[in-house]
């Protein structure tokens, strides 16, 4: 994985702060808190500089903005920039504990400094304690340093000075190097969302289902406990993957299943099982879809692009678990051998399906790769992908559609989501909704009902009947439109600290 930042953590006495000899000092301050410590200490070493510029009002400490100064009498840093932290009691919001850190960092990045020293007010969120914050800080650090890197071939103006990042905790009663090891460890997670992110950026012609499997090969050669199994079309074939199949029907690209096992736990210990959708493009097929935005399609394997990522960071950090990770990938075209609406396919678990309209591929192409999830004896199996523009209408961009059919699972993963600033919500999957997927001609069709999210995860649990399952609806989450049009590399943080919770 790509490492984007050198980044570090140290604790230090609040005095010592205006003697740290750097290129830049960023020091974060709330709204109208010219009284903070930190702000004190400052102020008394530069012979009230600081709270003069508070009080003339060249400051204001809201969220987003900050102040550069090139030199500060009495303090040994280059430059020093007051980092605007907003109102110091929304800090409670897990979202403004991100955009401070992230601002901080952007900031650093974009100074034309070679080095910085980070000193944040205290941030503390519900019952998070600074391992937590460490953890949170390596991981937006390495994240938000994220940038398309085809594209960085060409001009280098995106290249920073910056080499080093230093964060410091003028007080914590934890133990340095636990800190450090929760900051590595940050930066690790934050390395797999910037995997998932690349991945997901590429365009189809680029990223097409070979090239995930080239990629997903590539990784496996890299990490010793991380093993690697690609299926073509002829095998697949064989085995009964049909369903799946029947996706790629009308593309010149051939599909494959992807099957990555990591090993770092005992042989007899029961895997956690990733199943993320890869379809490289989603064209509808023949239920084609409309033009507009029709290129955001692209990311319809943002799923595959998640598990990828989580599970080389679980291989980078040698969690003591199994893991695996299957991608069932595809490109969806129309095309003169393309399935068409009304044609029937038997899935790999026996049950026939009748497809209604092509543009449902996701949950066909789910369906063949959890049945096949069954061979693993999986301890529990979550299935990531952007299934339906429902999910976007029902959550927006802020949160991930969850269904389970084991609220001890939804609740893990919803806690999980919340602690990692990843979150994710559940919606229910009772029986009531089973009924809209009845057909005339086949054991399930793959559209019916209203209620999208919740219909489109009905039909995958009629393939997950005999094990532990969850679904992540990430269609709104998995990338961000409009000018910042980019992947977000989510619901990795999630996935990651659900998987680290499973670690007795
Ligand atoms: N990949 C799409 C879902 C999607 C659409 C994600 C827009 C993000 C933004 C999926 O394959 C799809 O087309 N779903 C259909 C299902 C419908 C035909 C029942 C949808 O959501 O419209
Ligand atoms: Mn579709
Ligand atoms: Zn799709």
């Amino acid at each position: 994985m790509k490492k984007y930042l050198n980044i570090d953590l140290k604790l230090l006495d609040l005095e010592k702060i205006s003697k740290i000899n750097t290129d830049l000092l960023i020091v974060g301050c709330y709204k109208g808190n010219s009284s903070g410590k930190i702000i004190k200490i400052l102020d008394q070493a530069s012979h009230g500089a600081i709270k003069k510029i508070i009080k003339r009002g060249d400051h204001k400490g809201l969220i987003g903005t900050s102040l550069s100064i090139p030199t500060l009498q009495g303090v040994k840093s280059e430059r020093v920039n007051i980092l605007g932290c907003g109102e110091r009691t929304k800090v409670k919001s897990l979202e403004q504990a991100i955009k401070i850190i992230s601002n901080a960092v952007q900031s650093a990045k974009s100074s034309g400094s070679k080095d910085a020293y980070i000193i944040l007010p205290r941030i503390k969120l519900n019952n998070q304690n600074d391992q937590w914050l460490s953890y949170q800080i390596g991981l937006i650090a390495e994240s938000s340093c994220y940038s398309y890197t085809p594209k960085l071939g060409k001009s280098k103006n995106n290249l920073t000075k910056l080499k080093k990042i230093t964060v410091i905790f003028t007080e914590s009663k934890n133990n340095i190097n636990d800190l450090k090891k929760e900051l590595l460890k940050g930066q690790i997670t934050g390395q797999g969302v910037n995997v998932a992110k690349e991945l997901g950026n590429l365009p189809g012609n680029i990223c097409t289902p070979s090239h995930l499997a080239k990629e997903s090969k590539a990784a496996s050669q890299k990490y010793n406990n991380l093993s690697c199994k690609v299926l073509g079309e002829k095998e697949m074939s064989k085995l009964g993957l049909d369903c799946l199949l029947s996706v790629g029907e009308g593309s010149a690209q051939e599909s494959k299943l992807i099957c990555l096992e990591y090993k770092g736990s005992s042989k007899n210990k029961k895997p956690f099982v990733l199943v993320g959708k890869g379809i490289t493009f989603d064209t509808g097929g023949i239920s084609l879809k409309p033009g507009n935005a029709m290129d955001e399609m692209k990311y319809d394997m943002c799923g595959a692009a998640s598990v990828l990522g989580t599970l080389q960071i679980v291989a980078a950090m040698k969690l003591p678990l199994n893991v695996t990770g299957i991608i069932p990938a595809a490109e969806n075209m129309p095309g003169s051998k393309a399935t068409k609406p009304g044609d029937v396919v038997k899935t790999l678990s026996g049950k026939t399906v009748e497809i209604l309209n092509t543009d449902a591929e996701g949950r066909l192409v789910l369906a063949d790769a959890l049945t096949y999830a069954k061979r693993y004896k999986p301890d529990t199996v979550i299935d990531i992908a952007t299934l339906t523009g429902a999910c976007l209408v029902a959550l927006g961009n802020a949160t991930s559609g969850l269904l389970s059919n084991n609220d001890v699972l939804a609740k893990s993963l919803y806690n999980a989501g919340l602690n990692a600033g990843d979150r994710a919500w559940q919606l229910p999957l009772w029986d009531v909704y089973q009924k809209d997927l009845d057909s005339n001609f086949a054991d399930i069709a793959n559209i019916g009902g209203r209620a999208g999210t919740i219909t489109a995860a009905c039909f995958l649990s009629r393939f997950t009947e005999d094990f532990t399952w969850a679904h992540l609806d990430i269609a709104g989450t998995a990338w961000i439109q409009g000018k910042m049009k980019g992947a977000t590399g989510r619901p990795v943080p999630l996935l990651t600290e659900y998987l680290l919770n499973q670690i007795k």
